[in-house]
């Protein structure tokens, strides 16, 4: 490869990835070392939040046109993401919790709540539609446009899948070897909740860890008992339920 060819591979490489706005996008506001992976953390968290976005509004048209096999695909995927990410969590548990709060004053009011990405992805998700009002209601106060960016949600796009089909869902897992589009779609579907459930739990572990379970939030909340009372929340609570249904089918009990 000659020396100019090379230039313009690495023109292209910083250009294309815009690298001279990421990497000079981290400002510190204290000047304890440890803040660096706090801040490099959480910044990768909302680019993989961007990425979650941009699949969950492709995943919800492929749903709307039955483009079944691509949707679960992507879904899986997601699903993978998030993995990727409760696995992310190990390297911030490696800041000491004496570090943090070295420099926890620092970051005043600023918080994991006002993530727009996330409550966005929740919303994408459908838990305006799976949990009480209440939840709707923060949302709205916290940020009123949002729910307009999201005229459908995955778990509408869902339910319409298994609506528009002729066995109900409990059929779709007791003949899952025939109807392995719909049985696939439904467990990668069930596999995103389990991974977000498992970021959030291990989230919840890691506040305890550096801050303890009853320390107030940055952002004002209860804190651990705030985040733990989040792991209750589901995009597709009809699967989880599927699960006692097939219980009671076997002749199991369920309280
Ligand atoms: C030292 C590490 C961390 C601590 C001590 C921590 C602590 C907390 C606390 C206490 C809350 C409750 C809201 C509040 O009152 O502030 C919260 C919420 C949140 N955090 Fe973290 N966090 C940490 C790391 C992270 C990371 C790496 C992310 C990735 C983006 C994150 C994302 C969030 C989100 C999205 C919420 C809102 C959750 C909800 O409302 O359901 N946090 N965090």
């Amino acid at each position: 490869m000659s020396e100019s060819n090379s230039k313009d591979m690495q023109f292209n490489y910083i250009e294309h990835l815009q690298l001279d706005k990421l990497l000079t996008a981290q400002k510190f506001v204290s000047p304890h070392p440890e803040e660096s992976v706090f801040v490099i953390m959480h910044q990768s968290y909302e680019l993989w939040f961007r990425q979650v976005i941009h699949d969950m509004e492709r995943i919800i048209a492929m749903l709307d046109k039955h483009e079944l096999s691509q949707a679960t695909w992507l879904l899986q995927r997601i699903g993978r993401i998030f993995q990727a990410l409760d696995t992310q969590l190990g390297i911030l548990e490696m800041m000491s919790a004496a570090d943090f709060q070295e420099f926890r004053p620092y970051l005043k009011q600023s918080s994991g709540l006002q993530s727009r990405q996330f409550r966005k992805i929740e919303v994408m998700g459908g838990l305006c539609e799976t949990q009480d009002a209440a939840y709707e209601e923060r949302v709205r106060a916290q940020w009123p446009d949002l729910m307009d960016e999201v005229p459908k949600t995955l778990h509408a796009a869902f339910v319409d899948v298994i609506d528009g089909c002729p066995l109900r869902l409990i059929e779709i897992y007791q003949k899952r070897w025939e109807r392995f589009d719909l049985f696939s779609l439904c467990e990668a579907c069930l596999e995103l909740d389990r991974q977000l459930l498992t970021w959030r739990s291990n989230h919840v572990r890691m506040v305890e860890r550096m801050i303890g379970d009853r320390a107030i939030g940055t952002g004002g909340t209860q804190g651990s008992k705030y985040l733990t009372s989040t792991t209750r929340y589901r995009f597709f609570p009809e699967l989880w339920e599927v699960r006692n249904a097939l219980t009671e089918t076997s002749g199991g009990q369920t309280g």
